[in-house]
């Protein structure tokens, strides 16, 4: 079959489509039919020879995938079931998503609500997992009354949580780099849209002006801790993610002083449980929403070098779609 392979060999870090051979690396391991993948900014990190988040020296890449079940010795999961694949090492260590078929350990599956397409399940795919998680970590910390930031707002993560916040009647304001997509923001459910550098005041102080009732962060760095100094009293940030940086320089005073909750999200290594309830949630929202409008563009294998170079420069505007079946 074909598939986007990455290969070290004497130190020189190779990458494109090929022919190759799958096997199950443990008898257990399921088979899933890949009909979409998604492109995220881990992908490109795998990549990045200066990174260190690959752990194979070969492997396949996309940390996440859709489909349909092949073969399978377990009961809750039969040929097919319908499936998003993702977590683990899936794409970092072990073959992932950007290929025609995958094998993967019955814990890295989770069965699709019925209402969600796998085209739908890899639009939002491990960002729009891990947006669902930061608005139910937020939802669940208590009423967000007030406004709802968003970072990183172009990005997978933050364009679905902007629509999924939204959509769940919060009032989410975007932040970004990028204002010629204030429209795009808009039409997904932002009410207002603002710059990376307007997130906080007050520069020379400790302690910005109380602004966000909650907020969503994947940036990391300088962004979060300019969120961080401008959250209300009690209120929260759900971070995931590291796109700016995986340093993060701030103060103890937003903690003691206003109550402030630093939340961290994490889809990776999620329990099934907690899983399943985000998929859910995910997909109930999604009822609401115009999916299609959070896709950026859709590739085949070929075009996967070039989505990595682009998501890898943070230039992306919603979700690149992969489907191996497209291929030339
Ligand atoms: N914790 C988890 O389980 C989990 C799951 C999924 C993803 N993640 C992480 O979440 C992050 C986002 O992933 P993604 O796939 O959404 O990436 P993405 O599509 O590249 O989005 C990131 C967005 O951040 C903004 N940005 C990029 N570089 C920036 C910089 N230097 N300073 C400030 N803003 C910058 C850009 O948006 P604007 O131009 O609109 O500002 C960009 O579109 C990654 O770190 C990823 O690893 C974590």
């Amino acid at each position: 079959m074909r598939a986007f392979q990455i290969s070290l060999d004497d130190d020189v870090l190779t990458t494109g489509p090929r022919d190759v051979t799958v096997t199950p690396r443990d008898p257990s391991d399921v088979l899933v039919r890949v009909d979409y993948s998604g492109v995220n900014f881990k992908d490109a990190m795998v990549v990045d020879p200066t990174q260190r988040v690959r752990r194979a020296a070969r492997l396949i890449g996309g940390v996440d995938a859709a489909g349909v079940i092949v073969e399978s010795s377990d009961p809750t999961i039969p040929p097919g079931t319908r499936v998003a694949v993702h977590g683990g090492d899936l794409g970092v260590g072990r073959d992932g998503g950007f290929a025609e078929y995958v094998y993967a350990p019955a814990r890295y599956v989770s069965v699709l609500p019925d209402s969600l397409s796998t085209r739908a399940a890899m639009v939002f795919g491990t960002a729009g997992l891990s947006a669902m998680a930061s608005v139910m970590a937020l939802e669940e910390r208590g009423p967000l009354e007030g406004d709802l930031l968003v970072t990183g707002a172009t990005g997978g993560v933050g364009s679905i949580a902007v629509a999924l916040a939204s959509a769940r009647g919060h009032h989410v304001v975007a932040s970004t780099g990028s204002p010629d997509a204030s429209s795009w923001l808009e039409s997904l459910g932002a009410r207002a849209i603002i710059g990376r550098e307007e997130i906080a005041d007050k520069p020379e102080r400790v302690l910005a002006t109380e602004r966000w009732a909650g907020a969503i962060d994947c940036v990391g760095a300088n962004t979060l801790a300019q969120v961080i100094r401008s959250l209300r009293y009690g209120a929260g940030v759900a971070a995931s993610g590291l796109v700016a940086g995986a340093t993060l320089a701030t103060t103890i005073y937003p903690f003691i002083t206003r109550g402030v909750a630093l939340l961290g999200v994490d889809v990776v290594e999620m329990p099934a449980r907690a899983r399943a309830r985000t998929w859910d949630a995910l997909a109930a929202t999604a009822a609401s929403l115009d999916v299609e409008a959070l896709v950026d563009h859709e590739i085949d294998l070929e075009g996967v070098t070039d989505a990595l170079e682009v998501i890898g420069r943070g230039a992306t505007r919603g979700r690149i779609l992969v489907n191996p079946a497209t291929r030339a």
